[in-house]
């Protein structure tokens, strides 16, 4: 153990309430921060920026130097698991992730699953040293994607898509996108072990493109593997929490809570409130949600909408870790960071 069971944000996975929730947000890292982009214009690409851990070590610390954020989260990205498959994962500016597109399975059986955390190496140094920068007792979140987010990418060869060939193959080829996802599934398991290994105190599942699937499928591509997935870790002897979130769920996360045996659970933007404390297990932690958006707007539509946030889980006795909707934007205003942190430390 890593020893952040102390902390306010494991407490609050654990189950406990608190005066004030503990904060952090999604992508707390990146470009809305100059101190980023600087450092960032300092490597080749971007792969080259997560695989040097003198780097990722930094533009984890970063934001933590400016805000009082309860919790860091480890520099690195979700796709990272498909350079390590030889997927030919590569970013081109201003385009975002590019893959060679997955055409059958069996391209991902010829990877050596037991050499998956020997390539992501770099990462797990990156958490070493991080655990030795942070504050003893300070939680480190370590993180993959989602089995079913993770095949999006490496079926489409990139991102922002409607999902529409990872889709096709659920309904035309499903014993096919059931052994990528079971791969997948493997691969992963290697790599969050390998992180826990490291130290990393909690781990977060990016189920990022989880949004608009019928109810039916929605159980074979997304709620199956995770639990798999968390299946295998517990198998491996991993206690640390696990925060599943299935962007974009809806009605049917109730049913993603019930059966993946995730400890907490991250909501999106659009989840609602009284919906969540009717529906989910009384004391199950919740995670979110505040609109990303809010972080560039300012002003009292983010501070009202963090209010009532906090108040609805509050006045429910649901633990609740603070955080946004889905990932901070490049262009939301450091400033606003500030005046929200400032509004919720004074909470408590
Ligand atoms: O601070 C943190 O949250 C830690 C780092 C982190 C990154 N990506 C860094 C990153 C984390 C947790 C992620 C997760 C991630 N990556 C997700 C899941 C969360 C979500 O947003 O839904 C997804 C879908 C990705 C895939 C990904 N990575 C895309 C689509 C892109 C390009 C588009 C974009 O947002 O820039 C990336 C690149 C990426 N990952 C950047 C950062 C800071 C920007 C690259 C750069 O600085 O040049």
């Amino acid at each position: 153990m890593a020893g952040a069971e102390n902390s306010l944000f494991i407490r609050t996975l654990q189950g406990e309430t608190s005066v004030r929730p503990p904060v952090w947000l999604m992508r707390q890292a990146g470009r809305y921060l100059p101190e980023y982009r600087e450092i960032r214009a300092t490597a080749k690409n971007f792969l080259d920026f997560c695989y040097t851990p003198s780097l990722s070590v930094e533009a984890t610390l970063q934001p933590l130097r400016r805000y009082p954020f309860d919790a860091a989260i480890l520099f690195a990205d979700i796709l990272l698991i498909l350079d390590a498959m030889d997927r030919g994962l590569r970013f081109e500016t201003g385009e975002g992730p590019i893959l060679n597109p997955l055409e059958k399975a069996s391209d991902l059986e010829k990877v050596n699953l037991s050499k998956v955390a020997t390539r992501l190496s770099p990462v797990m140094e990156t958490v070493s040293r991080l655990k030795q920068n942070l504050e003893p007792g300070f939680p480190l979140i370590g993180f993959a994607g989602s089995p079913w987010t993770v095949a999006v990418y490496a079926i489409e060869g990139r991102g922002g898509t409607d999902k529409k060939l990872p889709k096709l193959w659920a309904y035309t080829r499903p014993d096919e996108l059931k052994a990528v996802l079971d791969h997948i599934v493997l691969a992963t398991t290697e790599y969050l072990k390998a992180q826990v290994e490291a130290g990393v105190d909690a781990l977060m599942l990016f189920d990022s493109w989880a949004e608009n699937l019928p109810d039916t499928v929605f159980d074979w591509l997304v709620i199956e593997p995770t639990k798999k997935l968390v299946a295998n870790l517990w198998a491996e002897g991993i206690t640390v929490p696990i925060i599943g979130f299935p962007r974009g769920a809806g009605a049917k996360l109730p049913d993603y809570v019930a059966r993946t045996g995730v400890t907490a659970v991250g909501l999106d933007t659009g989840q609602v409130p009284a919906f969540v404390n009717a529906n989910l297990p009384a004391g199950f932690p919740v995670q979110g949600h505040l609109d990303p958006l809010t972080m560039i707007a300012g002003g009292k539509a983010m501070l009202n909408r963090a209010d009532e946030l906090i108040e609805a889980y509050r006045s429910a006795e649901r633990p609740h870790v603070f955080n946004l909707g889905h990932g901070i934007t490049p262009d939301a205003n450091p400033e606003n960071v500030a005046e929200l942190m400032k509004h919720i430390q004074a909470m408590g």
